[in-house]
């Protein structure tokens, strides 16, 4: 690195980031916030000015992690002289702030997912060892409008957080304590985002939200008028020039509408994957999660959405052994699955979290039945994924090259699905949109071989 005399020099940052996509975001806009301070990405913690722990609350296991973790960099700050500054956010940050640094003093900076817009002014109050350690107040609007306006994308996929918050209050979730109220960003500010980053090579954009789909944003300026929903965002993004790619995730079943059910339909930028969690398909334990639908009513989504988009790859999220989840109440989750038939889930034992609903509930299982009933449900899930990926074979598929594959001569991308892709290919495709003919399929990926325009796709 060649530092001219007045330079600043360069302070190494190091972010690890734990949880959803949304902590993805949040740690790329970290980055963002700190690059006019001098701080640079650093590969390792060793030796890394600044380290933040981008944390994630949602189960036990995952708290868990953060503190074994804090022990570690703890020794790494001793054997800098103490020049390490040790930060802590995201979602254990908000939940339990005080707690961390009362457990981990050579915790230096303490800050909740709506506040890391302050991390500047934290890090210089730290510094002079003046002030409050800790930042857990919920400034959305504030943070959004504090954010440096353009951004670095990693390649030619970037998230875009358009939606905060929930205000649903499923009876085993923290995210509503964690992330406070529902929140939409304004239009005007998530297209100038996207324009940006489309200048700068992006060509999908995973626009994120914890309820992304409830999303009621303030309309354009010029347009005035009522609140956007999803649906007109998207239609809307999808004609900014390089924008080829949009997908959009979490979505909640409740706001489901029927216009965004048909841009899936008659919107070609619109990816054919949803991710739409339903966590049980028992309609007793539904409403004890308080879901506010049946299953029923989720089969009755997902056959619209397919009418609208035959080939839409459906994803979903499980939890098995809530609190009073009998056989029956498991099995009608296991017929759900074989209804409906997914192309990828993520399933987990019911994680008891202090403060929600749930954890006061009678009927708590032991780990025995919530691994036994996991088991069961992850190889049928497996199964279907598998299936899912074999069913591609012989197809051809538009794929964005996103980085080099495991093999020399190999590239990776993803399909329109949202499948790991591996074909032979040179860097030169990088970034590029490529035909590939999937030749062979396995549980978490697919492998094709690039089908040339000027060749017919035999
Ligand atoms: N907002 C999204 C999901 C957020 S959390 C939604 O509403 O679907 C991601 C997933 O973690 C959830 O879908 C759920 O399956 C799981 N999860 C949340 N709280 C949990 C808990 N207490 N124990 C086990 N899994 C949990
Ligand atoms: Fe949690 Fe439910 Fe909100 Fe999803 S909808 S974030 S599961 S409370
Ligand atoms: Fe975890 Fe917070 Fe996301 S609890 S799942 S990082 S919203």
């Amino acid at each position: 690195m060649t530092a001219t005399p007045d330079a600043k020099p360069l302070k190494g940052l190091f972010i690890r980031t734990y949880g959803c996509q949304m902590n993805v975001y949040d740690s790329e806009r970290i980055r963002d916030v700190l690059k006019p301070l001098g701080y640079a990405p650093v590969d390792a913690p060793e030796g890394a000015d600044l380290v933040v722990i981008n944390t994630c609350h949602i189960r036990e296991k995952a708290t868990e992690k953060v503190y074994s973790e804090l022990g570690k960099l703890k020794q790494m700050k001793l054997a800098s002289g103490g020049r390490m500054t040790i930060a802590v956010a995201g979602c254990v940050a908000q939940a339990e702030g005080a707690e961390i640094i009362r457990r981990q003093p050579a915790v230096d900076l303490v800050l909740g997912p709506q506040a890391y817009h302050k991390l500047p002014e934290m890090i210089a109050r730290a510094s002079r060892a003046v002030g409050d350690r800790l930042e857990t107040e919920f400034d959305t609007v504030e943070k959004f409008d504090a954010l440096p306006k353009t951004r670095d994308p990693d390649g030619p996929a970037a998230f875009v957080s358009v939606q905060e918050g929930c205000d649903k209050f499923c009876t085993f979730c923290v995210v509503p304590y964690t992330r406070g109220a529902e929140m939409s960003r304004n239009v005007d500010d998530i297209v100038l985002e996207i324009r940006d980053l489309a200048a700068k090579g992006v060509r999908e954009v995973t626009l994120l939200g914890q309820n992304v789909n409830a999303f009621h944003g303030p309309a354009p300026r010029l347009e005035g008028g009522a609140d956007w929903t999803l649906g007109q965002l998207v239609r809307h993004i999808a004609k900014i020039g390089g924008i080829e790619r949009i997908r959009y995730t979490t979505s909640h079943p409740r706001d489901m509408d029927d216009d965004l059910i048909a841009a899936h339909g008659d919107t070609p930028a619109m990816m054919p994957f949803l991710h739409l969690p339903v966590q049980s398909g028992s309609d007793r334990i539904l409403k004890a999660m308080n879901r506010g639908h049946t299953a029923d009513e989720y089969r009755d989504i997902i056959a619209r959405v397919r009418k609208a988009r035959p080939d839409i790859a459906i994803a979903s999220d499980f939890i098995v052994g809530f609190p009073g989840e009998s056989h029956a109440d498991f099995e009608a989750t296991m017929q759900l699955v074989r209804d409906i038939g997914f192309a990828v889930a993520y399933s987990f034992k019911y994680s008891s979290r202090p403060g929600t609903p749930a954890a006061e509930m009678h009927g708590h299982l032991s780990e025995a039945v919530k691994d036994e009933r996991l088991q069961a449900l992850q190889a049928l899930l497996r199964d279907q994924q598998t299936a899912f990926n074999e069913a591609q074979i012989g197809k051809t598929l538009p794929v964005l090259v996103t980085g080099k594959g495991r093999n020399p001569g190999q590239m990776h991308g993803r399909s329109p699905y949202l499948q790991a892709l591996h074909f032979d290919g040179t860097e030169a495709l990088l970034n590029t949109l490529v035909d590939v003919k999937i030749t062979s399929a396995s549980l978490n990926s697919v492998t094709g071989e690039r089908v040339r325009a000027h060749e017919p796709a035999a």
